[in-house]
């Protein structure tokens, strides 16, 4: 690949005839890349490679670009374990015909070839709060250092080691398996990787997502019908839903469909049962206020097409798509006073738009179309199982700190590079807590299966 085309992600290649349709949608992904770099994450962009052997924090070694990448693993990153949905949704992909590249199932996983390399930032989440904290540079910083991360070599074999140890193997592309990060880091991810100039390309959630609502939802604007994206309260502060959706119907020629967004700030702890809201909370309560609070604003700001399709806009609302519906069906139903409020303003048929399964596709089109599949096995014999890495921060205060770590890490600034306050270690059974690993092992069975014990 030349490295006239790095960081675009974008080239066409005529004979792969069934991915080249979606080439329109890869170069709308190529415009956004086009951002120059912000002054926040500037100075990380320096300091990334300043280390020869990878070994200082926060910092890859260029040089394990310089051959070919194919046989690199694919590297998914979220704040937490939400982006395991993604993971999920890629791992359980059989919509291409592996030998001819077509559209269609063929039996076979569409990535059985490929290895990937997972990391949650658990410690630093939920990233969906750092804009609500008046923060967005510090968030911008820690999605820069996720991409770092999976480009590198380092990391920690446990939380107290003694060193660091280099053995992580670099990825050759990245997926963003968070909505809020791909809402806050893509573009700076893809001009930082314009600026180093290797060959890897990114994918994030949102994009795939909205090109969702185009290719994918009935018919909206004929049938007229409005779409609500759910998300964190940062992914919607940052309207890249509302901008993506836009601009995937803008590029196809055609009217974009009115978008009511709710921001929901404590969704995705109470479904991981994080201890500190699931006391005071359920899943129940949180969708009928929030729901109820979007629905109510709409009515209130003269909204009047039904809403017809909903956008999972946050990783961990896959895992409570039927709780949704069921509330907007409720809500439907709702009567006061002799009247049923919201009927006209909820269709009776809503459509689910979840952006994991898209993101799996169109990693599949992007890695075909850049030519960076892993090779198959000879004779196209079913591959060997490959071992898929998974890995996790943590803070690195002493025990009976979390409280403390809780309140300071909204307040944190950016640019102290020298300062490594979490640590990335691999992810196992053992430091997860027991709500996330019931999620995994119920809900997430390709993920479970490959997950370290
Ligand atoms: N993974 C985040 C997202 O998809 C949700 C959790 C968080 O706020 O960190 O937006």
């Amino acid at each position: 690949m030349g490295s006239s085309d790095l960081g675009t992600g974008v080239r066409r290649v005529p004979s792969l005839w069934c991915i080249g349709a979606c080439w329109m949608a890869v170069a709308g992904t190529a415009r956004s890349a086009e951002e120059p770099l912000s002054s926040v994450v500037e100075p990380l962009v320096r300091h990334a490679t300043s280390s020869p052997d990878g070994s200082a924090a926060a910092t890859f070694v260029p040089g394990d670009f310089g051959r070919p990448t194919n046989e690199l693993p694919i590297g998914v990153f979220d704040s937490g374990i939400g982006g395991l949905t993604v993971l999920e949704a890629i791992l359980s992909l059989d919509a291409f015909d592996n030998r001819t590249l077509r559209p269609g199932a063929d039996g076979r996983p569409d990535f059985e070839n490929e290895r990937f390399v997972y990391f949650g930032d658990q410690a630093n989440m939920p990233y969906g709060n750092y804009p609500r904290e008046g923060n967005e540079a510090y968030l911008k910083e820690l999605i820069l250092k996720d991409a770092v991360f999976l480009l590198g070599r380092r990391c920690w074999p446990t939380a107290d080691a003694a060193s660091p140890v280099l053995d992580k193997p670099p990825v050759k592309a990245i997926v963003i398996g968070c909505n809020t990060a791909t809402a806050y880091g893509l573009a700076e991810i893809r001009a930082a990787i314009r600026a180093w100039g290797i060959p890897v390309f990114v994918v994030g959630v949102v994009e795939a997502g909205a090109r969702g609502v185009l290719e994918s939802a009935r018919d909206l604007v004929a049938r007229d019908e409005a779409i609500a994206v759910l998300a964190t309260v940062g992914t919607c502060n940052s309207m890249a839903y509302p901008k993506a959706i836009g601009s995937a119907f803008g590029r196809a020629g055609r009217r974009a469909p009115k978008v009511v967004q709710h921001g929901f700030a404590d969704l995705a702890a109470v479904i991981e049962g994080d201890p500190a809201v699931a006391a005071t909370t359920s899943v129940e309560r949180v969708l009928a206020v929030g729901l109820r609070g979007m629905m109510d604003d709409y009515r209130r700001s003269g909204g009047s097409r039904p809403v017809g399709s909903v956008v999972l806009g946050c990783t961990h609302f896959p895992l409570v798509r039927e709780e949704i519906l069921a509330e907007l069906g409720r809500l439907r139903r709702h009567e006061a006073d002799g009247i049923r409020p919201f009927e006209p303003l909820i269709a009776e048929q809503v459509d689910v738009i979840d952006p994991a399964g898209l993101t799996a596709r169109e990693l599949f089109r992007t890695l075909a179309l850049e030519r960076l599949r892993a090779p198959a096995s000879p004779g196209g014999a079913a591959p060997e199982k490959k071992e898929n890495l998974f890995f996790m921060s943590v803070p690195c205060l002493q025990a009976g700190d979390d409280g403390a770590w809780a309140r300071a890490k909204f307040g944190r600034s950016p640019g102290r590079l020298d300062v490594e306050d979490t640590r990335v270690v691999p992810m196992t059974v053992g430091l997860l807590p027991e709500p996330s690993l019931n999620l995994i092992r119920t809900r997430l069975p390709q993920v479970w299966s490959s997950l370290g014990r």
